[in-house]
C-alpha cells in the first residue's frame, strides 16, 4: 500500500504495475508505452495476450496522441461525459501499438473521474507519460474488484516488490465503464454501463442494430464476471443459498442475504462485492433477483447474465 500518487506515478514510469481505484472498478495500470510492463500485466491477469486494453488519460489533449480521424460525435461525447465512466473506441494513431490494441486498428480511451485516478494520471503525464493501460484488476474471467481488499485477494500474491495497490475505498459506480465504438458514422454501444443509452442519445443518434460481436471485446465473452458459485436468476433462494436482491424482497428462511440495496445505484455498487462474499462464504449457489427498468439496471442485468453463464 502507498503514500502518494507522485510516488506511484514514478513507479509507473519505471515499469511497475499499479492497481488504482476508478469510479467504476479498480484497474491494474501500467505505462501504455512500455511493452514489457504491459506483458507482465497480462501475465498477472492471466488474460490472453490478444485482448485490447483501455488507455486511461487525464487530459483530452492526449486523445490526438493516441487516436486519429476522431468523429464529431466522439468529441461531443468526451465533452459531455469525461471525466466519467465511458470508454471510446477510436481509430488508433501510430502511438497505439499492437500490444495495447490487441493488433486491432482501434484504441480504447477513457478519462476516469475518481480523484485519486486523475491525480495519478496527471502526475504520470507530467513525468512524460502519455497514458496508463489498465484492465480491471481481477484475474481473467472473474469478478471485477471494487475495493483494494478485492484487488489483494485477486492478484496480491502475484505482484512484485515494486508494484503497488492504491487504496481508494469502495468504487462509486461498481460496474465497468460504458464502451462506445466510435469507428463508424454512428456510435454503437459495445458494453452497457452507468452512462446509459438515453444519456448518449441526448448528444448523438446511436446505431442500435449492428452486430456487437464484430469488434472483439473480451467483456462480451459469454462467461465473464463469474464467481465460483453457481448464479441462478429469479427463483426463490433455498436454505444455504445466497441471495442478492433489492431491499424490498425478503430473505427466505435459511437463505444467506449477501446484499439488500435500496436503489439501482446501490445495487450496482454492491453487486460484485456480494458475489465475492458468497464465494468467501463457500456458497454453492447464489440466487440473484435483478433490478427492473432501464439505464443502469440494464447494465446490471447484463453483468448478472454473464455471471450466470456457466
Ligand atoms: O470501467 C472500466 O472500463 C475499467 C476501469 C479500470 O477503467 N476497465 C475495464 O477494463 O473494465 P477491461 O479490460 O477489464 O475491460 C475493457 C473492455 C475489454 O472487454 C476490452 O476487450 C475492451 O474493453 N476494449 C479495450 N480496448 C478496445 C479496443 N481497442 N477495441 C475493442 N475493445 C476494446
Ligand atoms: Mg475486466
Amino acid at each position: 500500500m502507498i503514500e502518494s500518487q507522485a510516488q506511484a506515478s514514478r513507479l509507473l514510469r519505471a515499469g511497475s504495475l499499479i492497481a488504482f481505484p476508478t469510479e467504476t472498478v479498480y484497474g491494474l495500470g501500467v505505462d501504455a508505452e512500455n511493452e514489457s510492463a504491459v506483458a507482465r500485466m497480462f501475465e498477472v491477469k492471466g488474460r490472453p495476450a490478444k485482448h485490447p486494453v483501455i488507455v486511461h488519460i487525464s487530459d483530452q489533449n492526449l486523445v490526438s496522441y493516441w487516436a486519429e480521424e476522431i468523429p464529431e460525435y466522439a468529441i461531443a461525447l468526451m465533452r459531455k461525459f469525461w471525466p466519467g465512466p465511458i470508454t471510446l473506441i477510436l481509430k488508433r494513431s501510430g502511438n497505439a501499438k499492437d500490444f495495447i490494441t490487441g493488433g486491432q486498428e482501434f484504441v480504447g480511451l477513457r478519462i476516469p473521474s475518481n480523484p485519486i485516478a486523475l491525480k495519478l494520471l496527471s502526475e504520470f503525464e507530467s513525468l512524460g507519460g502519455h497514458g496508463v493501460a489498465a484492465p480491471s484488476a481481477n484475474r481473467f474471467g472473474s469478478v471485477s474488484p471494487t475495493s483494494a481488499k478485492d484487488v489483494v485477494e485477486e492478484i496480491g500474491e502475484l505482484l512484485g516488490d515494486d508494484d503497488l495497490i492504491i487504496d481508494g475505498g469502495a468504487s462509486e459506480v461498481g460496474v465497468e465503464s460504458t464502451i462506445i465504438d466510435c469507428s463508424r458514422e454512428l456510435p454503437r454501444i459495445l458494453r452497457l454501463g452507468a452512462v446509459t443509452e438515453a444519456m448518449i442519445e441526448t448528444i448523438t443518434p446511436i446505431d442500435t442494430d449492428s452486430n456487437l460481436e464484430e469488434i472483439r471485446v473480451s467483456g462480451s465473452l459469454t462467461r465473464h464476471y463469474s464467481p465460483r458459485a453457481k448464479v441462478i436468476i429469479d427463483r426463490e433462494a433455498k436454505p444455504g443459498e445466497g441471495l442478492i436482491a433489492l431491499s424490498d424482497i425478503p430473505t427466505p428462511d435459511g437463505a444467506v442475504r449477501l446484499t439488500a440495496p435500496d436503489s439501482v445505484n446501490d445495487y450496482a455498487r454492491s453487486l460484485y462485492s456480494a458475489l465475492r462474499k458468497g464465494d468467501s462464504a463457500g456458497l454453492g449457489v447464489i440466487v440473484v433477483n435483478p433490478p427492473r427498468g432501464e439505464g443502469l439496471a440494464d447494465a446490471i442485468r447484463d453483468r448478472i447474465l454473464r455471471a450466470s453463464a456457466h
